[in-house]
């Protein structure tokens, strides 16, 4: 049998999810937060992006469609171009990594997770201590991503007391096999595609782990950093 899981027909209400896009979106997303940018508003169509330029002309425009810069756009997806916008806001549309953001719109709270910002994550999910918390693993397309999958293993692995999913638990094991994460993010496919386009220092930059001590936190379609 198959089986399609449609997150939109899931009940968020009383659910904290974190949302992982490893390579790059979320990755570049807390980059952003940490060097200085208020606010993030995340969009699921390049028409949408435009639009809202249109209407606030002061904001960055950035995003990617097949991992590249969209015509017009002031900015592509990759974390090293998040590090120079202290103070601005930015709009941005991804192929996967916003989608599955506003797809988690109605849960009770959304957070920005990447292997930049674990132990950051783990200190909010500790503090709050949600009744249910759900890894989000954008992915590639409609299918699933080794490195969103190992950054979801490696927050899991904070919490050994918790009561954890078939799932989650699987995860966890399949990031213990990792000696680090630079080999996970190299072992995957988007990892492979990103070095074969001249973009390894960009796989580099998304394997540091715990660099930056903010969370992005998603209200009304706005992500603001939470520190932790
Ligand atoms: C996405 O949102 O699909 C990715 O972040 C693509 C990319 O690597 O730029």
């Amino acid at each position: 049998p198959a089986e399609i899981t449609l997150l939109s027909a899931r009940d968020l209400t009383e659910t904290t999810c974190v949302v992982f896009d490893i390579l790059r979106a979320t990755s570049s997303m807390v980059t952003a937060l940490a060097h200085g940018v208020p606010e993030i508003y995340p969009v699921c169509t390049i028409e949408e992006a435009r639009a809202m330029k249109a209407k606030l002309p002061e904001v960055v425009l950035g995003g990617e469609r097949k991992g590249d810069r969209i015509a017009g756009f002031d900015i592509g997806n990759s974390p090293s171009e998040y590090q120079n916008l202290q103070g601005r806001r930015i709009v941005t549309t991804t192929t996967n990594g916003t989608v599955a953001l506003r797809a988690c719109e109605r849960a009770q709270r959304v957070l920005v997770g990447a292997l930049l910002n674990l132990d950051a994550l783990a200190k909010v999910i500790r503090t709050s201590v949600p009744e249910n918390l759900l890894l989000v693993c954008a992915g590639t397309f409609e299918t699933f991503a080794l490195e969103d999958a190992y950054a979801a293993g490696r927050l899991i692995a904070e919490f050994t007391g918790a009561t954890h999913s078939d799932a989650a638990q699987t995860v966890a094991a399949m990031a213990a096999h990792y000696p680090t994460p630079l080999e996970a993010l190299r072992a995957a496919r988007n990892g492979q595609a990103l070095t074969a386009t001249g973009r390894a220092g960009d796989v580099e930059w998304c394997a540091q782990v715990s660099r930056f001590n903010v969370v992005g936190l998603m209200e009304a379609a706005v992500i603001r950093p939470l520190p932790a």
